[in-house]
């Protein structure tokens, strides 16, 4: 592969796009593919900092060996043992042998049950240590849990460059621009949400434990290991995990319907419709059994307001509603504002299952009284649906 891409001086991006997947993790999807970064530290010792899932893709090992020049590799950083970005390490063990592996207590435990073999060098590093190559030192963050327990961070203290592993991560594949500045960055935003919000937000207060941890650190650079290099503007991806990490909420309201012949739906048409005279700007509704659960959870992170509407299956809840209520206990949202409506053919049970959900997420708090329409005429509970949007429509400006 014919590029290197400088981030500074002596620092090199050695990401490696994956277009090719559909899926990542074999569940959340890769409609703008996936970056996975890599970087590497050319000093008096040179540092690879973590690697990639696929050592084979865009030549890694080609364009490590390029960057590196003939010099030895002395240590490699893994800030995150997940194998999206230790896949890699084999491959880099088997082309630099001698090289010592940098992690914590928590990355050797992990990275051993990896291995075939264990590594004949590493690096054990504390919280706060440091690792001085030259002209640059490396300092280590331990950052657990974000969102695996070995998690941390690496800063290069001359210029401010924060290796943050996954956090202020994205999906997304990067089409030549590696760099905030060389983009339209904010274009980022959704998928950046949407990875937070499928894969970080249940470690949402331990991320705010890492930003805290980050308050007094002079970050110039973030370098993550997915999604751009942000050189310009580094606040921009603190200042939006930090709102997500918090349960920060914006002003607008999710649809979302489980509908087995439609009738439901229909009443979340309606609801939608209503939500909109009622003065809301922004509404989205998601049939859950044909927008991917991913989508779905970034939406519902985002907005204020949550209206479920869902029947039941045989006397349970509609399977994909089911699915995407567990995931919302599972990641934990709260402080959202929550209608509850519902078809009704013969059992009751899709609105008993939603408010049995609601009973049993005590954060999140029940909007106006949930509406429940036995068969199909949506006209006889047209008044209370438009009763409950204007409640809902209140409730999400406070
Ligand atoms: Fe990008 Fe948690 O792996």
């Amino acid at each position: 592969m014919g590029y290197n891409v400088q981030v500074t001086d002596g620092i090199y991006w050695l990401g490696v796009n994956d277009r090719r997947s559909f899926i990542f993790e074999r569940q959340w999807p890769l409609p703008k593919g996936m970056a996975h970064n890599s970087y590497l530290v050319v000093d008096d010792k040179c540092v690879l900092m973590d690697t990639v899932e696929n050592a084979e893709g865009m030549d890694y090992l080609g364009r490590l060996k390029g960057v590196l020049g003939g010099r030895k590799l002395d240590y490699l950083v893994i800030n995150h043992m997940e194998p999206d970005h230790s896949g890699g390490i084999d491959a880099v063990l088997r082309a630099y042998p001698e090289v010592t592996i940098v992690g914590n207590k928590k990355t050797r435990e992990i990275l051993y049950r990896y291995m075939a073999e264990e590594p004949e060098r590493f690096m054990e590093v504390a919280d706060g240590d440091a690792l001085k190559l030259g002209k640059y030192t490396l300092r280590f963050y331990l950052t657990p849990w974000l969102h695996w327990p070995e998690t941390m961070m690496t800063f290069v203290e001359e210029v401010g460059l924060l290796f943050s592993g996954d956090a202020f991560g994205s999906y997304g594949a990067l089409d030549g621009a590696v760099f905030d500045d060389e983009m339209d960055a904010t274009a980022y935003e959704g998928e950046m949400l949407r990875y937070y919000s499928n894969i970080v937000a249940k470690y949402s207060k331990q991320v705010l434990k890492a930003l805290d941890k980050l308050q007094g650190v002079p970050v110039k650079m973030i370098a993550a290991t997915h999604g751009p290099v942000w050189r310009k503007d580094p606040g921009w991806p603190v200042e939006r995990f930090r709102r997500w990490a918090s349960q920060e909420s914006e002003e607008g309201v999710v649809v979302a319907v489980g509908s087995m012949y439609g009738a439901t739906l229909t009443m979340g048409e309606l609801l939608a419709r209503a939500l909109v005279e009622s003065g809301v700007k922004k509404v989205i509704l998601h049939d859950v059994t044909k927008s991917h659960l991913s989508f779905v959870l970034r939406d519902v992170w985002r907005y204020r307001g949550l209206c479920l509407g869902a029947v039941a299956y045989n006397t349970e809840m509609f399977p994909p509603m089911a699915q995407l209520c567990d995931k919302l206990r599972h990641i934990g949202l709260a402080d959202r504002d929550v209608a509850l409506f519902g078809g009704c053919s013969w059992s009751g049970g899709g609105v008993n299952n939603l408010k049995r959900f609601l009973e049993d997420n005590k954060n999140l708090r029940l909007v106006g009284d949930p509406v429940e329409m036995k068969g199909r005429d949506v006209n006889v509970v047209e008044n209370d649906i438009r009763i409950l949007a204007k409640k809902m429509a209140e409730a999400i400006k406070r």
